[in-house]
């Protein structure tokens, strides 16, 4: 955000755009919150949304649209092949990235199933700076592992780290020296690193993956779908590029990747998704996959008008003040936890504010999901949807035993442009509540268990009875007819 002059208010961020469509929301009585959630095997995806207050779940394309975004899906051009809106698009994301050449998909993890299906084979591991869940399942899908190679202090929830996202190059080594490149297909970068926290890495640790990689004859992919996030934080964290245009930025961090992929459900705030690819060897292992998994190569199975919109937010991310909008708030958002002594993920990242549900419920044993348990208490108290981002995230080991996470979190998304502060004055008027309370809450227990991506469609029931204590504690405080 550009630097606004104050007379007498201490700093705070300021919207640098105005809300000109708005939806209503409600926030339902305790009771309804409570039926609700349960109704939906206390996973906060299964909620229907009109039952929801302050959707928090993601910023994956629920991000506000510009008038610019609106404007131009008018003008899309409805073709199967060829259409000038797939042209358009093209020329915005090689423009951007600097690269040459550009392949659609639908949204993200359609291009990490065709980057594994084109890349992966059975005993093949992928070592990255740390996994996303779709990643992860794609990869092992065809057989491969991952390892991951973050920094000691990444998994740290209190930490003055400015980059917990940066790659640990011990590490890095360390797996290719015991698996052996044979076994390598490719080294993944994740900008923004999600599970974490939305943590950056510095453009410092992309330049030094790269030339490791380049002087091993590795090849490095990058996951951009985090990109805004993290080029507001290289601008403002690392001082060599604080006066370095956006756009330069971007395009190093392009050069330091043989294959780029991103949802643009993030990047860009549209739905869909996509590779920009610098060498055409890239393209043509991956091309023919477009068609058989997603559409055809000038759509790859988006809508023209999402694609037009695609076009324009992308470039708009080159804009600090949209950019900054969101972290921003969440570092607001954090600084007003931390006065109500709530553990949170520091230093605050990107997408959301990651609450450590560890801390918040020492009483719960990691195999009773205390990220899960907390998401469902702050919907009863709030309405408001985050997202479990712990152990229930994460697959169990082949012998069946559970996979404990190194980070128990609920994620408070905040899509880009859509929440103000009041929303959050409010938000954490409830948590404070619930932290003074947080005795009541007690653990889950899966009564129906998916086997992959378990945490989507999931099910779990309540142990013991303290959702229905912790509403009367709510209305004994309150009063029957607070909402
Ligand atoms: N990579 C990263 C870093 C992501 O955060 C996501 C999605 C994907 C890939 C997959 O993209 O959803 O378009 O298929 N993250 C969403 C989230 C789902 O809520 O954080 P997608």
């Amino acid at each position: 955000m550009s630097h606004i002059a104050r007379f007498k208010v201490a700093p705070f961020p300021l919207e640098m755009h105005k809300a000109r469509i708005v939806q209503k929301i409600n926030l339902l009585p305790i009771k309804e919150r409570l039926k609700a959630i349960q109704e939906a095997g206390n996973n906060t995806f299964l909620l229907r949304n009109r039952d929801v207050f302050l959707d928090m779940l993601t910023d994956s394309g629920t991000n506000a649209m510009s008038n610019e975004q609106i404007a131009a899906m008018s003008i899309a051009d409805d073709a199967y092949a060829g259409s000038e809106t797939f042209y358009r698009l093209e020329n915005t994301v090689n423009h951007f990235f600097g690269t040459k050449f550009f392949l659609p998909a639908h949204q993200g993890r359609a291009c990490e199933h065709i980057l594994a299906k084109t890349y992966v084979k059975p005993g093949d591991v992928i070592p990255m700076n740390y996994h996303f869940t779709t990643t992860k399942a794609h990869i092992m899908e065809c057989g491969g592992l991952v390892e991951e190679c973050f920094l000691d202090e990444a998994v740290k929830t209190t930490s003055n780290c400015l980059f917990k996202g940066d790659m640990d190059m011990d590490k890095l080594k360390a797996i290719i020296n015991k698996v052996g490149k044979d076994h390598i297909p490719f080294i993944r970068i994740e900008l923004g690193t999600n599970l974490i926290g939305g943590q950056p890495i510095s453009m410092r640790s992309i330049k030094e993956v790269s030339a490791f990689a380049k002087k091993e004859g590795l090849f490095v992919v990058t996951d951009a779908s985090l990109l805004a996030d993290n080029l507001y934080f290289i601008k403002a964290r690392e001082k060599e590029y604080k006066d370095v245009d956006t756009l330069t930025i971007v395009r190093e961090i392009a050069a330091c990747s043989d294959i780029i992929y991103f949802s643009a459900r993030k990047l860009g705030c549209a739905r869909g998704g996509g590779f920009a690819i610098r060498d055409k060897r890239f393209f043509d292992d991956m091309k023919a996959l477009v068609p058989l998994f997603e559409g055809f190569l000038t759509y790859g199975g988006m809508s023209v008008r999402e694609m037009e919109a695609m076009s324009v937010g992308i470039m708009e991310t080159l804009d600090m003040d949209m950019i900054s909008q969101g972290p921003e708030f969440i570092s607001e958002f954090a600084t007003m936890l931390q006065k109500e002594g709530i553990p949170i993920v520091t230093p605050a990242g990107g997408l959301g504010l990651h609450i450590n549900a560890r801390e918040f419920l020492p009483h719960i044993k990691d195999e009773e999901y205390p990220a899960g348990v907390l998401a469902t208490a702050i919907y009863i108290v709030s309405g408001v949807r985050g997202m479990e981002r712990g152990t229930i995230s994460e697959a169990r080991n082949p012998d069946g035993s559970e996979h404990i996470a190194s980070v128990e979190l609920v994620r408070l998304a905040l899509p880009r442009r859509v929440f103000t502060l009041s929303h959050i004055t409010f938000l954490t008027d409830r948590l404070a509540w619930l932290y003074k309370n947080r005795d009541l809450i007690g653990g889950l227990k899966f009564t129906e268990e998916p086997k992959v991506l378990r945490f989507f469609i999931g099910r779990l029931g309540e142990i013991g009875d303290w959702q229905e204590r912790l509403m009367a504690k709510f209305i004994e405080d309150f009063g029957e007819d607070a909402l």
